[in-house]
């Protein structure tokens, strides 16, 4: 039996979204605050399967630490770190590209949806990077994987490789941990369309609301959302073909914390004229003491460095013997 721990991730691969909030960082402070030993992690390995500036990754990966630390992040609490500082992760990584089997990478939809026809120009590591995902959680034999639903596709993969390795070498070393994807926002989709999500690796998306946006800008953002002229209706089904609509009242949901069934009982008939203006109101008031927490947290950089410094020195311990051991089972 393995003892309950949270792994989980966020690349420093741009500015953080409203959908990085909903979906991830809003729910690492609620398992961090129920009590369950925490572990997360700035991926900038990850961050690096495509091109980042350098010096533009240093300042992304401070800002993505200020942005857990702005959302309620207690570094005495939550272990929180980078990941290229604790190189186990590296090493456990390569471990697992030689478990991982191509036909399993080969039906991983997000890599598709990331380099569309071009795969010929993708990176390696961007192929493999499900591969580091599974080793950045089994390095700390987690049981549990809070993401948003893009992720799901990975921690099963996670399962399989541990399951693998543990049937190859006849042990039961590491844990087959559940992904965790709860909550009214697990896919926050994009204010442009509906269709596709929001993401901050989406340069092209002007739509989408940062963490580090003002309120007159989250505001003017909401209120240019594509809608339809539709009133909201009474019940979920009458938002099973509207895209834009269900989304506006997902985020609405997920930033109330109420149901979107009591969102459509609280605004059915109502157009989007009022809906915006309430959905405004909540968003800013959730991120504006966010964004302004960030901003004070960014005007001391060595601060933040301290605090990764110590994460990672509170990481090391635990990972290094689970990589020793994996190595000692390997025959190494
Ligand atoms: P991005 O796709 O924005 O570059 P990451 O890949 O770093 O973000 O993902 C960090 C976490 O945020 C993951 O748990 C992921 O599932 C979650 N996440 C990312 N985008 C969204 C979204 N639009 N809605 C909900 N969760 C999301
Ligand atoms: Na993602």
């Amino acid at each position: 039996a393995f003892k309950p721990r949270i792994f989980s991730g966020i690349q420093p691969s741009g500015g953080l979204t409203l959908g990085n909030y909903l979906g991830a960082l809003k729910r690492f402070v609620e398992k961090q605050d129920e009590g369950i030993e925490t572990i997360y992690c700035l991926v900038d390995l990850h961050a690096i399967t495509v091109w980042q500036d350098p010096d533009k990754l240093r300042q992304q990966t401070r800002e993505a630490a200020a942005a857990f630390l702005a959302a309620g992040i207690d570094p005495k609490r939550s272990v929180l770190f980078n990941q290229s500082q604790v190189s186990a992760h590296a090493e456990l990584g390569w471990i697992f590209n030689c478990v991982a089997r191509l036909g399993w990478m080969n039906r991983m939809t997000q890599f598709k949806d990331k380099v569309g026809k071009n795969s010929e120009n993708a990176s390696l590591g961007l192929y493999a990077y499900p591969s580091l995902m599974a080793a950045d959680i089994l390095l700390y034999h987690a049981t549990m994987v809070p993401v948003g639903e893009d992720q799901k596709q990975h921690v099963e993969l996670t399962r399989d490789i541990a399951a693998k390795f543990n049937h190859d070498f006849g042990v039961d070393f590491f844990p087959a941990p559940e992904p965790v994807i709860e909550g009214a926002a697990t896919r926050v989709m994009s204010l442009r369309d509906g269709t596709r999500k929001m993401s901050k690796s989406d340069p092209s998306d002007a739509s989408r609301i940062n963490l580090t946006d003002d309120a007159d800008t989250i505001a003017a953002k909401i209120r240019k959302a594509k809608t339809d002229p539709e009133p909201l209706p009474e019940t979920l089904d009458g938002l099973k073909d509207r895209p834009e609509a269900r989304n506006l009242v997902n985020i609405y949901a997920a930033l109330s914390g109420k149901m979107p069934e009591a969102v459509l009982a609280e605004f059915a008939g109502q157009g989007f004229g009022l809906f915006k203006p309430v959905l405004a109101d909540i968003a800013v008031a959730t991120l504006a003491p966010i964004s302004a927490e960030m901003g004070r947290l960014m005007a001391d950089p060595a601060e933040i460095d301290r605090i990764l410094g110590e994460g990672a020195d509170r990481a090391e311990p635990i990972a290094r013997p689970i990589l020793n051991r994996t190595l000692d089972i390997l025959g190494m």
